[in-house]
């Protein structure tokens, strides 16, 4: 009970979260916290008991929210919040049956996810990790012409799948390099975001052919599942570099493999994959020209403080019926 004797409505947090987030909740004085206090995953069984009679939801990108998870939350539900810009985890169609509200933290993580994302594409295209591996290892013998080239930017054309926040920022970071030329392909037509920069609207079989490094930075959504298969792969230059740093879903992984192993394509380079984590024994670990890395894009401590904070406003305004900062329309 608060201070006037009220019952607090409850709310439940998934995770450990960083610290900004959990002091905007606790000093709200707004909400009843309950949390799964700890840095891994809550169980499925567990979340679906903890999840009865809340009223607010604060979650992450692990957590699959669907109608199991709303049921056994029952009426009381009003609001979900996640601590991603992406929510694919999320049944947006059962939220909007039930009239359950939903927000989520766009904007704040752009940078450090662009930055990530140039970081994760010079270390493909310029075969960092293989070279260290062979600095190290004694695969370092004399200097050869043309031992351990890769691929530069200058002059390149660069494809953008996905042409939002995230691909704009990307193409921002990369137009100091040099790149020639700028190509997008989307649902349709972004001038809003393409006009500055400036990248044109192209299908994406033509972005598979003219471009140097295709970077994905779409959304998961039933459109984009699996987008890159064998038909993208196969029409991409045999120089190219294929650079993920969205949802793994996006990608048929498979197709991928059979790419890299073919030579149909140089490289890839990949932040997210299906599944996370991706099994240690996965045949893609075994490829000298692929470059995993766990999921780590918006991994800056300000960045993840940021988006824990953005989400914890989004709940506390849900909770009171307010405007969220960042709520997705349903
Ligand atoms: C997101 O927010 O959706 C990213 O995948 C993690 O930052």
């Amino acid at each position: 009970p608060n201070a006037a004797g009220k019952q607090l409505p409850r709310i439940y947090v998934t995770r450990r979260i960083p610290p900004r987030g959990m002091k905007i909740l606790r000093q709200s004085g707004l909400c009843n916290i309950e949390q799964w206090d700890s840095d891994e995953p809550v169980p499925r069984s567990e979340l679906l008991e903890k999840v009865a009679g809340i009223r607010g939801l604060y979650c992450l990108l692990t957590e699959k929210i669907d109608a199991k998870v709303l049921d056994a939350a029952g009426p009381s539900l009003r609001v979900v919040s996640t601590m991603s810009v992406g929510y694919d985890h999320v049944s947006l169609e059962e939220l909007k049956k039930r009239g359950i509200r939903l927000g989520y933290t766009p904007d704040v993580l752009t940078e450090a996810v662009a930055e990530l994302t140039v970081a994760l594409l010079l270390a493909t295209s310029r075969r960092l990790l293989e070279a260290v591996d062979e600095a190290k290892n004694g695969g370092w013998g004399t200097w050869k012409p043309l031992w351990m080239c890769g691929y530069g930017l200058t002059d390149s054309t660069v494809g953008i799948l996905g042409l939002g926040r995230i691909g704009a920022a990307v193409m921002a970071r990369l137009k100091p390099f040099g790149v020639k030329r700028f190509l997008y392909a989307d649902a349709g037509p972004r001038p809003d975001m393409a006009t500055k920069i400036p990248a044109e609207f192209v299908p994406l079989d033509e972005l598979a052919r003219h471009s140097d490094v295709i970077v994905v930075c779409c959304a998961l959504t039933p459109e984009t599942q699996g987008i890159c298969g064998n038909s993208l792969f196969s029409r991409m230059k045999d120089t190219a570099i294929f650079i993920n740093t969205s949802r793994g879903g996006v990608v048929n992984q498979e197709a991928l493999y059979q790419a890299l192993v073919n030579g149909q394509i140089a490289a890839a380079g990949l932040d997210v994959t299906e599944p996370e984590p991706l099994p240690t024994d996965h045949p893609l670990f075994k490829l000298k020209n692929c470059v995993i890395l766990p999921h780590i894009a918006s991994a800056t401590v300000a960045t993840r403080n940021a988006m824990a904070a953005l989400a914890a406003s989004n709940l506390l305004a849900g909770l009171q019926g307010k405007a969220m900062g960042k709520e997705v329309p349903l």
